[in-house]
């Protein structure tokens, strides 16, 4: 009798079916089906042995075990430093600067007289080796091997017990006992699961890399991100030197934490005080430009939202976005054209958020309204002015999320106008003009006399 079975797996959302078609039926994703090998669960009358057990209040916490890495900005997305036994998963699109990263943590271990074993199956000794002069490395306690087999992998970490173990990229490893390709579902998840139980068994943390798929997951089943403790992502625009760190998921610490870094030549430098760092290479006076905030975890960053709106040509207008989602820019343009009355049916909009940021929430519906009815009414907007209110299709402007601590940030950023949605609180900042709107054509009036 065989002690297997195959299924099929969805690439996209986990799901397992006995046989293969063309679309799951979970998540309605088209060729995301993909043969995996389980082991069978036929042994019906395998009766189990009694596990030893432990009393948890003689046992130590997981979490209290850190090591800081000396990275601040690494340290503190991860909630405090490394934990030993943990398995961080590092993903991020190819050249975004995660083997850098991956390398330079190596190489500040080192640092303080701690070593570790990284592991490529994408690039040689020598490769690896040329990027690390770049960082211009400390000390070498970094082990290096090429390997691809994930039995040799654990055997050498077993063998070698170093402070930290580094898999680049998880994508490339495999089983032997594993009928699959290297990169398929079935090995990725196998061998992760491999050298997460080694990662537990030794106590020594583990840094798994994973390339990321065109919708910008991590390559493999979304059981990666379940099987793993911290899931992080380096993110950033190809053709600009920023580079947020983001935690989606951690379980030693808080998630929606952001480190901030630049490539430079010698590697990712931290951004220690990140929030103006956007605002650098503004034009004075210029029309169409207005300043708002977002906040990711505890970090709040200063923007630049752009409009432009020109004349449509013909046919159907352009409406294009950039770090904005560009039907919310839609909904909006729809939202100034009824309730403020302003004429954008025969006019192409460009929205621009400076420096490649994106955008995600509502606070910045004001600031974006603003920049194109700047640009429409060919007026200027007061540069100290900062702005954030989401807006309703009443064109009513509403409450944004933890309002006062941004404003606070932005007063210490000199600022000295700030526009909100209206609201019974009173909050004050010295030296600063507060303006409380209602809505969205209230703003347009006061902003653009
Ligand atoms: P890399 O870490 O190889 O990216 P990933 O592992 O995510 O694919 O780095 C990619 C880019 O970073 C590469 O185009 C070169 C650039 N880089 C620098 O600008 N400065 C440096 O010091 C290093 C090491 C790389
Ligand atoms: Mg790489």
């Amino acid at each position: 009798m065989p002690n297997t079975k195959t299924t099929y797996i969805c690439k996209n959302c986990g799901a397992s079916y006995l046989r293969w078609s063309g679309k799951c039926e979970t998540c309605n994703e088209w060729n995301s089906l993909e043969k995996a090998v389980e082991a069978s669960s036929s042994r019906l009358n395998y009766r189990g042995d009694v596990t030893n057990m432990q009393n948890l209040s003689e046992v130590s916490s997981f979490g209290s075990i850190r090591k800081m890495i000396g990275l601040n900005e690494f340290d503190r997305v991860l909630g405090g430093g490394l934990v030993a036994g943990s398995v961080i998963l590092l993903g991020g699109e190819p050249g975004i600067g995660k083997s850098t990263l991956a390398l330079q943590v190596c190489n500040l271990l080192g640092g303080s007289g701690q070593s570790s074993l990284y592991v490529s199956g994408e690039e040689s000794a020598g490769q690896v080796k040329s990027r690390l002069d770049r960082i211009k490395n400390s000390e070498s306690r970094i082990n290096f091997i090429s390997e691809v087999m994930v039995e040799n992998i654990i055997a050498t970490v077993e063998k070698l017990k170093p402070n930290l173990a580094l898999i680049d990229s998880i994508q490339t490893v495999y089983s032997g006992e594993i009928d699959a390709l290297p990169g398929s579902i079935s090995q990725v998840k196998d061998c992760a699961i491999k050298l997460i139980e080694a990662g537990k068994r030794l106590n020594i943390p583990i840094i798994l890399i994973g390339h990321v798929t065109k919708d910008g997951h991590v390559a493999g089943p979304k059981t990666l991100e379940h099987l793993v403790d911290t899931v992080l992502y380096l993110e950033g625009e190809r053709y600009h030197n920023l580079r947020i760190l983001r935690s989606i998921k951690n379980r030693f610490g808080a998630t929606n934490e952001v480190g901030v870094f630049e490539m430079s030549a010698a590697g990712l430098m931290e951004v220690s005080d990140p929030a103006k760092i956007f605002l650098q290479e503004r034009l004075a006076g210029a029309t169409g430009s207005i300043i708002t905030s977002t906040l990711e975890g505890n970090r709040s960053f200063m923007l630049e939202v752009q409009g432009l709106t020109t004349k449509t040509v013909f046919g159907y207008p352009r409406r294009t976005s950039s770090g904005f989602d560009v039907n919310r820019m839609q909904l909006l343009i729809a939202v100034l054209t009824k309730r403020a009355n302003l004429s954008l049916g025969d006019r192409d909009v460009y929205l621009n958020i400076v420096g490649g940021f994106k955008i995600s929430e509502p606070a910045a519906d004001l600031a974006v309204s603003l920049a194109i009815a700047s640009s429409l009414l060919n007026k200027a907007i007061d540069p100290n002015l900062i702005a954030w209110g989401e807006i309703g299709l009443a064109g009513e402007l509403r409450n944004v999320s933890q309002l006062e601590k941004r404003m606070k940030e932005a007063g210490k950023m000199g600022f000295k106008q700030m526009l909100i949605p209206w609201q019974k609180d009173h909050i004050k900042i010295t030296n600063v003009e507060i303006i409380k709107v209602k809505s969205i054509k209230e703003a347009i009036k006061i902003v653009l006399k």
